[in-house]
């Protein structure tokens, strides 16, 4: 079986990844101590501490590297940016540096946030991006890092969403959470984006691995919606209510770190280059809903230590 080394695999991405290639590939996490009992090996590591890259690298000796570490909150970047860069650029530039020295293909996750959102949206990878936080700006750069050290790297400007092992991690998490709990929420209707299901993308970045895809990919749900709409849809997929999601605009959010308003991406490019559709969002809605029948988030959190 091919072996992943997957850096931030308790990560929303990085776990779910991992979940979803474990019968098929032999899966190697990288992770700070939050996964004990995961049914995939799991090095213990700070990934920043000089040295760990490297002797990681060696020691596995993988077939794939997909970096899913990064520090993906947008406030806590604005609230440091130090840690922010080290993560978001430096890390990534080094792992591609590491991994082109050993022949390693290098899968790196980046963010729709790189747009400001001033356009009509339908940004393709030909767009200038024009970061408006330092989370999509150490991001920006971190995918410039990569393609400079490595242009034969991937590069995916993702968003999705999922069962996390925390709970709250994705926006879908955060409306069933409340929707559950008879506690009204807002939902934004001045920030549009494209969700995809993380499982959904963690098999297309597979598929993109396969066919031997490299450079920037957009790799976003094929459908854009305002973050209200989408909440409204989970209301509607679990049968809960749905007046409980009052719209809202960001402008009245008090978020500290900038948000763009519409992040609707093209994935034109990516469809093209595989050959097929990208899986559609109703289709990803169901898995999510059915994945909660079935016990799933139960069961990848219990993969945590007590
Ligand atoms: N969530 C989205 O919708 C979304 C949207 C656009 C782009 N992205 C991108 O997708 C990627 C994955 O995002 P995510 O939502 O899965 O992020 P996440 O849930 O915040 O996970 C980040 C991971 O990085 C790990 N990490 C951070 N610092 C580390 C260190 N020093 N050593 C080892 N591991 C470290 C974390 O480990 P700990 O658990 O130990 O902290 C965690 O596993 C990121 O590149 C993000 O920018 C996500």
């Amino acid at each position: 079986m091919p072996r992943i080394l997957v850096t931030g695999v308790s990560g929303l991405l990085g776990i779910n990844f991992s979940q979803e290639m474990m019968d098929s590939h032999e899966i190697i996490g990288v992770d700070r101590g939050k996964l004990s009992r995961a049914p995939f090996k799991v090095l213990k590591r700070d990934i920043l501490e000089a040295g760990t890259v490297d002797s990681i690298l060696d020691s596995v000796q993988p077939e794939w590297l997909v970096n899913c570490a990064a520090l993906a909150d947008l406030d806590a970047c604005e609230e440091d940016p130090d840690i922010a860069k080290r993560l978001n650029t430096d890390l990534p530039r080094h792992l591609a540096r590491a991994c082109k020295v050993r022949n390693i293909p290098f899968v790196h996750i980046s963010t729709d946030a790189v747009f400001d959102g001033e356009k009509d949206g339908f940004y393709t990878e030909e767009d200038k991006p024009n970061p408006q936080s330092v989370y999509a700006t150490t991001k920006f750069e971190g995918e410039w890092a990569v393609l400079t050290e490595d242009p034969k790297a991937l590069v995916a400007r993702v968003n999705f969403y999922g069962w996390s092992l925390g709970g709250r991690r994705s926006l879908a998490e955060f409306f069933h959470h409340n929707l559950t709990h008879n506690k009204s929420m807002s939902g934004f209707t001045d920030v549009v984006f494209c969700p995809m299901l993380v499982n959904d993308t963690a098999r297309t970045l597979v598929k993109m691995l396969q066919r031997g895809l490299s450079g920037l990919y957009h790799l976003v749900g094929p459908q854009a919606m305002s973050k209200y709409q989408f909440g409204v849809e989970i209301a509607r997929k679990f049968s809960l209510h749905e007046n409980e999601i009052s719209p809202k605009s960001i402008l009245s959010s008090g978020l500290i770190a900038r948000r763009s308003h519409n992040l609707w991406l093209s994935t034109h490019k990516l469809s093209t280059d595989l050959g097929e559709d990208l899986p559609d969002f109703s289709t990803g809605l169901n898995e999510f809903c059915t994945q909660f029948q079935q016990g799933y988030p139960q069961k990848i959190r219990s993969y945590q230590q007590n």
